[in-house]
């Protein structure tokens, strides 16, 4: 394996850029046929408090709800040929197990882990046996924010991070998504 390469994951079938011109595509359409090539799947992760977006410090996250940023990526994934699963939870271990379960299964992960980006050492060695790129997420820019966000025990394992664009955070997401995982692409990391 070439030393930028994604791991090879025999499990799971990519199907890129052969559907047709256009945006490169990673897989089917959720809304087209043929059912014989592959949606890939991209599993979002919401952490705790995030189903308060909305109505939670609309000054720093912003008035749209959760729902509204997942539709958001979900349209922009799709554009792809990438269909979301979109999981939310207040609780540490549901999250751990919804990154287990996505093993084999989700093509990536974008994680807005809340606050347990900080600390949650256990989801951080959850996302490290996850093979695929995992795109950290958050609204706001914790590094400009109070001192004990400034460290995040995802950044390790993640393969990007993006911060700080609001809403337009979770278009992006898919967008990267997209990018890392177009055959060929210029790695700019060894995850
Ligand atoms: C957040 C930033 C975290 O520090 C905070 O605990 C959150 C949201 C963000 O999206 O900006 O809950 O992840």
């Amino acid at each position: 394996m070439a030393p930028h390469e994604p791991p090879a994951r025999p499990e799971l079938t990519v199907v890129a850029g052969s559907l047709e011109s256009g945006p490169e595509r990673v897989g089917r359409r959720p809304d087209e046929g043929p059912e014989d090539l592959p949606v890939a799947v991209v599993l979002f992760l919401s952490g705790p408090n995030l189903s308060l977006l909305g109505q939670r410090q609309p000054e720093i996250y912003g008035r749209d709800t959760l729902a509204d940023h997942i539709a958001t990526a979900t349209a922009a994934a799709a554009e792809h040929g990438m269909a979301v699963e979109h999981v939310q939870s207040d609780y540490e271990g549901a999250l751990v197990e919804a990154v287990h379960e996505a093993r084999g299964r989700a093509v990536a992960i974008v994680v807005n882990p809340g606050a347990l980006t900080h600390y949650s050492w256990s989801l951080h060695d959850a996302l490290a046996a996850f093979d695929g790129p995992v795109v950290e997420l958050h609204l706001s820019q914790p590094r400009r924010r109070e001192a004990w966000r400034h460290q995040s025990v995802v950044t390790p394992v993640a393969t990007g991070v993006i911060a700080g664009f609001g809403g337009e955070g979770y278009r992006l997401a898919a967008e990267a998504v997209a990018a890392l995982l177009r055959p060929g692409r210029h790695a700019r990391s060894d995850r």
